[in-house]
């Protein structure tokens, strides 16, 4: 066989660890955002493209369909519709970008607006993918401890005035508010004003990822940050992850002209997946009103069997708060307990977790902590699982002690 030709002298410096091969899900998936299949509105998804594709199918034959670079129009305009009425957000079709996912918004923003040496402040337990996003562009991410009602703005005024006195201003003000990824804590208004106020004073912009916003329990959502303020100085981001399905790789960015007109350029795709925009923007309109109430439905009622499924198998070894909505649960174990260590023996039981040391800029406080997405397993799965997992911990570090 010909000798295989050696990439690795050709690779810049830099570049994230190499990937291992897909081995398949685990039988006990406990990570990722997955989303609830059985709630996954497919009869009306099969109809929508139906009527959409019989009446506008052609114009896949030109790029950005016929609505130019910043996506299928019906849908940013079914979004300008949904964002008034739930967030509070006066905007126009003009003023959204559908991306390729809400990751995509992540990479347009950071890529318009941070360089190598930035500072940026987030939420101390937070997004992943927000995360690395940064240690990989060589931002330094400040982290803000939270509480039960989300970001604290004791510690976010004492951040950015010690950042003041170092002489740094921060390119912007990261936060997950609704919903928040993977506390499940929501910003109350309060906060919501006195964060805006604070960002005027140090002349930073927020940036504000709102993807569990339709996923509250009682329906009732604050309103978002983007509408409270009069400065122009939010950004939005948003999916139909969260409320629809994942894999279809929608989401947008809501942003002042003066941002928008700088991000559109770096989004050199020349447009993002165009069948699913479609869809979407046909069945939303109508339908997506009905079907979140019943996702959130299923959705609540996992999350009872998890937090029931821990209380049987880990009594008080596992504290956690009821989140008022999303698809995570943050748990505590006691302080032996290492979650890194605890991944690799619970995989091997076919339990996926996702350790908190990486949902978090402060290690040691994340050090036994676990987060785990209930969305997508089965109420028996979610219960079996569990159990697996206690097994393993027990085994590994006595906890929970033997009954
Ligand atoms: C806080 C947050 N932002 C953004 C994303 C990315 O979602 P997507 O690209 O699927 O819209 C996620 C996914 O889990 C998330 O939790």
């Amino acid at each position: 066989m010909a000798e295989s030709f050696d990439f690795t002298p050709l690779l810049p410096a830099g570049l994230p660890p190499a990937a291992a091969r897909w081995a398949g899900r685990a039988k006990y998936d406990f990570t990722g955002g997955n989303n609830d299949p059985d709630s996954l509105p497919l009869d009306g998804l099969m109809a929508a493209t139906e009527a959409v594709m019989k009446r506008e199918g052609r114009t896949l034959a030109t790029y950005g369909l016929a609505s130019g670079p910043q996506g299928y129009r019906p849908l940013r305009e079914f979004l300008a519709g949904k964002l008034k009425a739930d967030a509070g957000i006066a905007c126009t079709a003009d003023d959204i970008l559908i991306t390729s996912g809400s990751l995509q918004g992540l990479d347009l923003v950071n890529a318009t607006l941070l360089e190598r040496g930035d500072t940026v402040i987030i939420e101390e337990d937070c997004y992943q993918g927000t995360i690395t996003r940064l240690i990989r562009r060589g931002v330094t991410p400040v982290g803000i401890p939270l509480d039960r009602d989300g970001m604290r703005m004791d510690a976010l005024a004492a951040a950015l005035a010690e950042l003041k006195r170092n002489g740094v201003r921060p390119k912007y003000l990261y936060t997950i508010p609704t919903v928040q990824n993977p506390t499940g804590t929501i910003l109350p208004v309060e906060r919501r004003r006195e964060l805006l106020r604070l960002a005027a004073e140090y002349g930073v912009p927020v940036f504000e990822d709102d993807c569990y916003c339709d996923l509250i329990w009682s329906g009732q959502r604050p309103p978002a940050i983007y509408s409270m303020s009069d400065r122009a100085n939010v950004i939005h981001i948003g999916s139909f992850s969260k409320s629809i399905a994942p894999a279809l790789r929608v989401g947008y960015i809501v942003a002042p002209w003066s941002v928008m007109s700088r991000i559109l350029p770096m989004k050199t795709d020349a447009g993002s997946g165009a069948l699913e925009q479609m869809v979407l923007g046909e069945y939303c309109n109508g339908n997506f009103s009905k079907h979140v109430p019943m996702l959130r439905k299923s959705l609540r009622a996992k999350l009872v069997t998890l937090m029931e499924s821990l209380k049987e198998h880990f009594g008080d070894a596992a504290q956690f708060d009821d989140p008022k909505g999303g698809i995570f649960l943050w748990v505590k174990l006691p302080d032996g307990v290492d979650a890194l260590k605890l991944y690799h023996p619970a995989l091997a039981a076919g339990v996926v977790i996702n350790p908190g040391p990486e949902w978090s800029v402060n290690k040691a406080h994340a050090h036994s902590r676990m987060r785990l997405c209930f969305a997508s397993l089965s109420h028996e799965e979610i219960s079996h699982g569990i159990a697996a997992l206690a097994e393993v911990c027990r085994k590994q570090f006595g906890v929970p002690a033997d009954r």
